[in-house]
């Protein structure tokens, strides 16, 4: 028998997308971060069909000046498209950028006070359901994608979830990090404690929070009376360690792999393996990293 979740279904997604992307620049000058292309979707893309494979509906971006190109990709492109049709292109390539009318929202982070405060604008159109958080950086490539296999621990757990993985104990200081309880299954393991960008030896495990929420609308009235926290911003990670107690929080170990797209070399590192997973591209990519591999001995 099919089991049917009577949970309140994720429907909503919160995208911060405000950030200046420094780590990027120039190339970032006058292009969010968000629309680096890996191959040939920007970064973006990837976080939002994510999102539509677990079933989100209303994406919702948090986003700053520069950041236009980001929603006129997901719009309708008239010219192009009258263009390519006109030249009997097909417009399949594009099916992945439309978007149901009314279910893309923006809102404002006008001040880049940190993640937990960029979360807090999008309050009023998260209203009172609970909802996802996708920071595109984090690539995730799973099959299922993260957020669909999130949304499965959902039904079963309820409350607030958040994919963890492992990483070496010299990486922890740049993340959140959770402190593990109960493991309820290999996958699902409860959280009682987070630290927000720990030194080293403070550091509760080397478990991170990999860029993936499910969290409850209460998450909004924690932030709103939420101080500044690690490098001076208002952190969703403290916002959240404030909850643990009043309300369950789990931690998902996603089944796949997870490339950092904040970093220079994760990127590369993703456009690699990605391009190796692609029929179109793979012979002639596996030729090339041979050559190298070879040249580099
Ligand atoms: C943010 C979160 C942090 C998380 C990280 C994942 O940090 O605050 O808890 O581990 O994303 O990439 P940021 O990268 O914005 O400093």
């Amino acid at each position: 028998m099919t089991k049917v979740s009577t949970r309140k279904p994720i429907r909503k997604a919160v995208f911060p997308v405000a950030g200046l992307g420094t780590r990027f620049l120039p190339a970032t000058k006058a292009i969010p971060k968000e629309m680096l292309p890996i191959i040939d979707r920007p970064l973006i893309q990837y976080a939002v069909d994510e999102a539509r494979e677990a079933g989100i509906e209303q994406l919702i971006f948090v986003t700053g000046r520069g950041k236009t190109a980001i929603v006129e990709h997901f719009d309708t492109a008239f010219e192009l498209e009258a263009t390519m049709s006109g030249r009997g292109k097909p417009l399949d390539v594009l099916d992945a950028t439309r978007i149901q009318p009314g279910n893309l929202v923006t809102v404002r982070q006008q001040v880049p006070m940190g993640l937990g405060h960029a979360i807090w604008c999008a309050r009023a159109i998260v209203g009172d359901e609970p909802f996802a958080i996708f920071l595109p950086d984090e690539l995730m490539i799973g099959a299922p994608g993260c957020m669909k296999q999130m949304v499965e621990a959902y039904d079963e757990v309820g409350g607030n979830l958040i994919s963890v993985l492992e990483v070496p104990e010299d990486e922890v200081s740049s993340y959140g990090v959770i402190k593990p309880g109960f493991r309820v299954s290999s996958t699902l393991t409860e959280v009682t404690g987070l630290v927000e960008k720990p030194k080293r030896e403070d550091a509760p495990s080397n478990l991170i929070i990999s860029g993936r929420y499910i969290l409850q609308p209460e998450v909004m009235r924690t932030l709103e009376n939420q101080g500044t926290g690690a490098g001076g911003e208002i952190q969703l990670t403290d916002a959240m360690a404030r909850m643990i107690g009043h309300q369950p929080f789990h931690a998902v170990t996603f089944a796949g792999r997870r490339y950092d797209c904040g970093s220079k070399s994760g990127f590369v590192e993703a456009t690699l393996e990605l391009a190796l997973a692609r029929e179109d591209m793979a012979t002639d990519v596996r030729a090339l990293i041979k050559r190298l591999a070879a040249e580099i001995g």
